[in-house]
């Protein structure tokens, strides 16, 4: 290369770096104005060293103050262009199906908008989950305009960092509270003690102190799922006889079985479609052995064999309560105690429902109705997950025993609507 070219290349380059600098120091410079707080966000993450600008993922459309509107906000498939394997790892797990699964629900469809797009509410944990262009057009023509992306939900926007996602603490805002509390329950077991007591210096380092990403995302794999899923219910159905109906009487309140013939009903396809449930036994047994292949890297194979089998056996114990108290709740709509609200499918009770608290315009569940729907939803998920995140208080107080006193009530409903029942 001769010196003049040398030259002419090196002034070139100056200037396509200076005009890039400078169209990227223009979002900078305005917006340490207008959002300091942001911009301060972005310059402490990785991106902002690796030219990763406002308006790669931003676009460069929106310029002035006036014009804010022209601003994209990025989906999943701009992280995805420079993050490929992370992209591809989510949209095969459980997480991408977040938004769609909550959108399958009846419930969702009787709330309050608010509830859903607006980022608080069910919409607030279910903004996971790559949109398609129909769902990105409903929420726009809603007046929604942000909830966009769902790999901002651990490591959060614009600092963007992996040490955060890998903080338990990452997952608490989801996972706590009323259905599944898993981060009370992992936070108060032992190995959350382990894990707690760790990070205030009382636990040498390097000690195992598990948590949720060692066991639900190992090797940092992006694609989380696991055997029986927040439901509690699979196809194939277990073996033992009693099991598989009690399993049959849950399927038929959560509608995807016809509480009548016993047949799939539509609702089956909805579900298969989002993932509910795994519907083989190499499907469910492929998750199991993964997570034993995890707890082996502490305990003994046969150790961690036989601690999750327990959580099995206690699922299908809790199960025999449940499918009796549905049954008497069932008995009610077949004898025309309990009337059939328009909407629903059967004169049956229906856990898809939920609570059904919504609107002014919508019909009222029964008061028994929402016991049932409490006891399935709280109560025997407490008593089930306790036992996958080993934690006494929660397997017990806050599941089973809750569990019974929910089937004494319904008995005691039960009776009192029969007796006041005006024909
Ligand atoms: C002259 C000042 C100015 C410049 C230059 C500027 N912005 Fe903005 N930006 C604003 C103002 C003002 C808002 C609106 C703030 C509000 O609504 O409170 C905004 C809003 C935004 C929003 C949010 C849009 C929304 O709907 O909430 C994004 C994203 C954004 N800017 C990114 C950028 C990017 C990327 C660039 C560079 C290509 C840029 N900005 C350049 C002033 C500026
Ligand atoms: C134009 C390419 C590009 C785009 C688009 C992009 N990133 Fe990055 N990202 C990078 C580069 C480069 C790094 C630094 C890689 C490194 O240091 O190993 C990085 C690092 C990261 C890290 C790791 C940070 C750490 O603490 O180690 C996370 C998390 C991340 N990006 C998330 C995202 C998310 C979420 C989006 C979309 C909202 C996104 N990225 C969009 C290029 C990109
Ligand atoms: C913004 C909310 C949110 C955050 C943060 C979040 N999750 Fe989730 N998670 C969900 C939702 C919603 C689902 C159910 C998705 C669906 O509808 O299928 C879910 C499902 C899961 C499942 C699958 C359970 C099954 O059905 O088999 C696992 C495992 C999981 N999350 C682990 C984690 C871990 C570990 C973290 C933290 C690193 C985390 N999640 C952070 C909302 C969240
Ligand atoms: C605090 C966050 C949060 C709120 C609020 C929330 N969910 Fe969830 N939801 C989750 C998480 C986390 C899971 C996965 C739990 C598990 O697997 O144990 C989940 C699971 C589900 C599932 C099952 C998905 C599957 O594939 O297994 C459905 C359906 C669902 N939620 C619907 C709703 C509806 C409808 C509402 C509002 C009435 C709602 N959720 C409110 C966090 C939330
Ligand atoms: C790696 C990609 C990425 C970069 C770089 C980035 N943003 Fe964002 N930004 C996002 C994501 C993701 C959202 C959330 C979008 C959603 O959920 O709808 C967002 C949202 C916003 C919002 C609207 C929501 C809010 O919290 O106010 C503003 C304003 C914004 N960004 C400004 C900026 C500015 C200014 C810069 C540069 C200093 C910047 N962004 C750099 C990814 C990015
Ligand atoms: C020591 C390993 C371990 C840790 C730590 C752990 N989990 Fe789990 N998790 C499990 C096992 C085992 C299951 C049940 C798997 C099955 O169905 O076979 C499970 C199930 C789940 C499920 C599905 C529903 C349920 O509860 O049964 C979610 C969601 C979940 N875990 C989230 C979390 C979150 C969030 C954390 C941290 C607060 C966490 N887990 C910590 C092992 C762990
Ligand atoms: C449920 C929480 C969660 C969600 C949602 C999530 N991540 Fe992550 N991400 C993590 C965790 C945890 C790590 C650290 C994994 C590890 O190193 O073990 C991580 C690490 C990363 C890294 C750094 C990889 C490396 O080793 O340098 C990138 C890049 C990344 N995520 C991109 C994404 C993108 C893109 C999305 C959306 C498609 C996304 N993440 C969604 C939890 C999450
Ligand atoms: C990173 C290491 C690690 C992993 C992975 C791990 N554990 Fe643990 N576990 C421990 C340690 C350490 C203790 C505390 C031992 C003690 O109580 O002295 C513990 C305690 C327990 C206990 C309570 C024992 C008691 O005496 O109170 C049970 C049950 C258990 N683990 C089951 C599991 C299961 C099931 C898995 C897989 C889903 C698993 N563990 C994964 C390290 C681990």
């Amino acid at each position: 290369m001769t010196k003049l070219r040398c030259i002419v290349l090196a002034l070139m380059l100056t200037f396509i770096f200076a005009y890039a600098a400078s169209a990227e120091d223009a979002c900078v410079a305005c917006h340490q104005k207008i959002s300091p707080g942001q911009v301060k966000d972005w310059q402490v993450s990785k991106h902002s060293k690796e030219d990763v600008t406002c308006s790669t993922c931003h676009g460069e459309k929106h310029t002035t103050a006036e014009d804010a509107k022209l601003a994209t906000m990025p989906d999943e498939s701009v992280c995805g262009e420079c993050h490929e394997q992370q992209f591809e790892q989510f949209s095969k797990g459980k997480h991408n199906h977040g938004w769609t699964s909550l959108n399958a629900m009846p419930v969702t469809h009787v709330e309050p908008d608010e509830l859903m797009e607006g980022g608080r509410g069910c919409g607030g944990c279910h903004n996971m989950g790559i949109k398609s262009e129909a769902q990105k057009k409903e929420q726009r023509e809603k007046g929604y305009r942000y909830q966009t992306n769902s790999c901002d939900e651990c490591h959060t926007r614009h600092s963007f960092s992996k040490k955060e996602a890998l903080n338990p603490r990452a997952c608490q805002q989801c996972h706590m509270g009323y259905d599944h509390p898993q981060w009370e329950m992992w936070s108060s077991s032992k190995h959350g003690t382990r894990y707690l007591t760790q990070e205030v210096g009382d636990l040498p380092e390097g000690a195992a102190a598990p948590k949720c990403q060692d066991c639900h995302m190992p090797d940092g794999n992006h694609e989380n799922r696991t055997a029986w899923g927040f439901l509690g219910v699979r196809l194939p159905l277990p073996e033992d006889a009693q099991w598989a109906a009690d399993q049959v009487t849950i399927l038929k309140a959560l509608g995807v079985l016809n509480p009548e013939t016993g047949e799939p009903t539509a609702r089956l396809d909805a579900v298969k479609a989002v993932d509910l449930a795994r519907l083989t036994e190499e499907a469910w047994s492929t998750e199991r052995e993964k997570m034993i292949k995890t707890c082996s890297k502490c305990h003994s194979g046969t150790y961690a064999r036989e601690q999750l089998s327990m959580g099995d056996k206690i699922m299908q114990k809790a199960d025999r309560l449940m499918a009796d108290a549905i049954q008497i709740v069932a008995n009610l709509y077949k004898d025309g105690i309990i009337k059939k609200p328009a909407d629903y499918a059967f004169a049956y009770p229906d856990f898809l429902y939920f609570m059904r608290t919504g609107g002014s315009n919508i019909e009222h569940m029964s008061h028994i109705d929402q016991v049932l729907f409490e006891m399935y939803m709280k109560h025997r998920m407490r008593t089930y997950q306790a036992f996958f995140h080993v934690n006494p208080d929660y397997a017990y107080w806050y599941g089973w025993a809750m569990m019974t006193k929910d089937l004494g009530e319904i008995k005691e409903l039960a009776q009192t609507m029969r007796a006041t029942h005006q024909k």
